[in-house]
């Protein structure tokens, strides 16, 4: 017994934003980013939300499956940007859609969220508790990033994807494996508020996304390959048995350098990052939904997913389609 992916979903700002366009906001080159990161561009929100863009991948996802929101019985959404502590973003998300019998709660993973909602999608309806769930990724990372830092503002991106999935006797997910190394925190940050209440004599300023590229790089480079080795241990296949890797979109020499680390061809590793940045918890539904309704996405083939990010936190899944 497993879950399977019946309908994925996604939604973008309609603002695009070209490296040229930032070449306006802080001192860096078209050439200097696409060498180093291989984004071009990415979609940045002048308005919509982080729940109005997963309650549309949401809905996508259902129109995709053929469900109705009213059937849903978990709703998680991947986040950490969400606009409001509370209510958490599921919650107005089930509004928006009318979801109104799921059980709705954020996860925060950052980049490896989605996965790890999956993950936690996995656990509820594989041993019964819920028949079917929505899981999200969504992010409005430009309200966190600091636009006059050319080192982080280059990367990121706003958008939202969604899968919704149901029990499966044949196929769908296979495993998963998920790691978490909080001692590793601050390569990669942002403040929340800062404590200001009126026994605080010195009140903390909040900071914005705060990155350590060099070392965020080398983690990933070395412990992604290593998750995805484990996960296909754990299943008892091999690199040979999977045919893409739908890997987290954060860099192009990221998925090179992983590409290279496991002796695979590149064409079997799928991006999208050169038209959306790093959008977090929302890159691999995106790229699963662009997979998807392009139709490369074929019944039996298999699949691995792959997150990784602040945390730090990694994870890999492999999947029948
Ligand atoms: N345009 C032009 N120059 C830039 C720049 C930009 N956007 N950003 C940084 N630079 C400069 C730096 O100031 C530095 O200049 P200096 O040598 O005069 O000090 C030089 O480029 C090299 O900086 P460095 O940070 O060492 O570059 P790098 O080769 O490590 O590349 C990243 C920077 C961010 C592209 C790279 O580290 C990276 O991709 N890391 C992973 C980030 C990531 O994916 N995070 C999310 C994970 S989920």
């Amino acid at each position: 017994m497993s879950i399977k992916i019946i309908g994925t979903g996604s939604a973008l700002p309609q603002k695009t934003v070209t490296n040229y366009d930032l070449m306006e906001l802080v001192d860096t080159s078209d050439e200097w980013i696409k060498e180093r990161t291989g984004i071009g561009s990415r979609h940045i929100s002048t308005g919509e939300t982080l729940v109005s863009l997963t309650a549309e991948a949401c809905g996508k996802a259902l129109e995709n499956a053929g469900r109705e929101a009213a059937e849903v019985e978990l709703l998680l959404v991947a986040t950490c940007s969400p606009e409001r502590g509370i209510p958490c973003a599921a919650c107005q998300v089930q509004s928006a859609i009318g979801a109104k019998q799921a059980v709705a709660f954020d996860l925060n993973a950052a980049c490896a969220g989605f996965l790890f909602a999956l993950n936690t999608a996995y656990a509820y309806v594989e041993s019964g508790i819920y028949k079917n769930a929505l899981v999200a990724g969504g992010e409005v990372l430009s309200k966190i990033v600091d636009w006059t830092d050319r080192g982080t503002c280059i990367l990121f991106g706003d958008g939202a994807g969604a899968v919704y999935v149901e029990k499966s006797d044949n196929g769908g997910v296979l495993g998963f494996v998920q790691h978490s190394d909080g001692t590793r925190g601050d390569v990669l940050k942002c403040d929340s508020r800062a404590l200001k209440n009126p026994y605080v004599d010195q009140p903390m300023e909040t900071e914005y996304v705060q990155m350590d590229g060099r070392e965020v790089f080398a983690f990933a480079v070395r412990q992604v390959p290593a998750s995805i080795l484990e996960v296909l241990s754990k299943t008892g296949n091999s690199v040979e048995d999977i045919d893409l890797f739908v890997l987290h979109q954060a860099n192009k020499r990221i998925i090179e350098g992983i590409a290279k680390r496991l002796s695979i061809n590149l064409d079997r590793f799928p991006v999208n990052l050169d038209r959306v940045g790093n959008m977090s918890s929302a890159a691999i539904p995106v790229l699963l939904d662009e997979l998807n309704r392009a139709g490369r996405l074929k019944a039996g083939m298999k699949l691995v997913l792959s997150g990784f990010g602040a945390g730090l936190t990694y994870g890999a899944c492999v999947m029948e389609w």
